[in-house]
């Protein structure tokens, strides 16, 4: 395979002349993996009832081996999801939770899980506890100093992002659960935006469960994530979708939850096989200095601060807009700026809210160069207009 940047662009089905710096909303799969999926349908498709009954308990158990190899997990902890709202969701609906029962969040959370939680505590009488998370954030130490004072015997479950939506920082998690173990509280990591920027040791990580996904960064087809259960938290967990599996066991309840397309968990391991075949310490380090050197230089020229520094980052990384961009830093008006940037300048970048004003927030994956980020940096200096 050639080398990062521009010439790697081509493995992907990315439009061109659209900047592709907005890698962690969606992702983007490459054609190899999406080529995968596809063999996996023909399968299927040759004959849906032999694949369905016969072939897929298996097909999808081998799938697991291969992604709990990388995730350094057990297969048997491991459970494939469609995505990383679902898992949440899924942890989120198993519990019982009683009137007075804490769910300690953040203010970077992401909405929909904040949304979840809000659904969850309506029903129950719970309630969630969000400290408000400093931006920009100094190191990691900063980030425990925040949540800490909100933990008391009441919190019933942590949520922690392992990377955080807005601003990409990441999260020192192991040290979070060893926090809210000590306050006799359960943790679930969101960990998205993780598998594919950082190395993972999901069981070292000390959380009774982990919720990823393949299709942000691991090159996965869309429609696939996973959810990683400590084996004594295993009992209480069941699928959003009760089938015919129930009371059978983990990975069972799982695997089966109704007729669905399977290709994108079948070809999770070929976007495994993308990343090494790249060398994946290779691809980590050309993504990190990438998004570093673009997020500086953005932020020096617009001279406005970056969201965290460059150690509190994998792949993304986000600059506060300046002045003649900011307007009330409001989702919609994130939403109408980014729309527009894609629009008239066809510039797929991130556009968020954070504490009070609007950021970009960019990426960086193995088919990005420099000059991706130069439209942004020049338009950042005109305003939107
Ligand atoms: C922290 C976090 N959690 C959950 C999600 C939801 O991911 P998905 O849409 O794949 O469910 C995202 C998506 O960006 C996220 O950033």
């Amino acid at each position: 395979m050639s080398g990062f940047g521009r010439s790697l662009r081509r493995e992907f089905r990315l439009e061109p002349g659209v900047d592709f710096i907005n890698h962690g909303s969606f992702g983007a799969p490459p054609v190899a993996v999406l080529a995968e999926a596809e063999r996996w349908r023909s399968r299927m498709e040759a004959n849906p009832d032999d694949f369905l009954r016969n072939s897929l308990p298996a097909a999808l158990r081998t799938a697991a081996v291969e992604l709990a190899r990388f995730l350094h997990a057990e297969p048997v902890d491991l459970v494939f999801i469609e995505n990383a709202t679902a898992a949440v969701n899924t942890v989120l609906r198993s519990l019982e939770f009683k009137p007075g029962d804490e769910i300690l969040l953040n203010s970077q959370s992401y909405g929909a899980v904040r949304q979840a939680v809000r659904f969850v505590c309506e029903r129950t009488g719970g309630k969630s506890v969000e400290p408000r998370v400093r931006v920009p954030v100094r190191d990691a130490a900063e980030l425990v100093q925040t949540v800490a004072p909100a933990l008391s015997a009441r919190t019933r479950l942590v949520i922690v992002d392992h990377i955080s939506s807005p601003s990409g920082v990441i999260w020192p998690v192991a040290e979070i659960v060893g926090l809210a173990r000590s306050h006799g509280a359960q943790v679930l990591v969101d960990g998205a935006h993780a598998p594919g920027q950082l190395e993972l040791d999901i069981p070292a990580v000390g959380a009774d469960w982990y919720a990823g996904n393949c299709h942000k960064w691991l090159f996965a087809a869309r429609g696939c994530g996973f959810l990683w259960s400590r084996r004594a938290a295993q009992a209480e967990l069941h699928p959003l979708s009760i089938s015919h599996a129930y009371g059978t066991g983990f990975t069972a309840e799982f695997d089966w939850t109704g007729t669905r397309d399977f290709s994108a968990w079948l070809a999770a391991g070929a976007g495994i096989r993308f990343l090494h075949e790249l060398g994946a310490d290779a691809a980590r380090r050309y993504c990190h200095e990438l998004v570093v050197a673009a997020a500086e230089k953005i932020a020096r020229a617009w001279g406005e601060p970056l969201g965290g520094p460059p150690a509190l980052h994998g792949f993304m990384m986000a600059i506060r807009l300046p002045p003649r961009w900011q307007r009330a830093a409001t989702r919609a008006n994130a939403t109408e700026l980014q729309s527009l940037l894609m629009r008239e300048h066809r510039i797929a970048v991130a556009i968020m809210p954070i504490e009070g004003a609007l950021w970009a927030r960019i990426s960086a994956q193995v088919y990005n160069a420099a000059a991706d980020y130069e439209r942004l940096l020049e338009l950042g200096l005109r305003g939107p207009g």
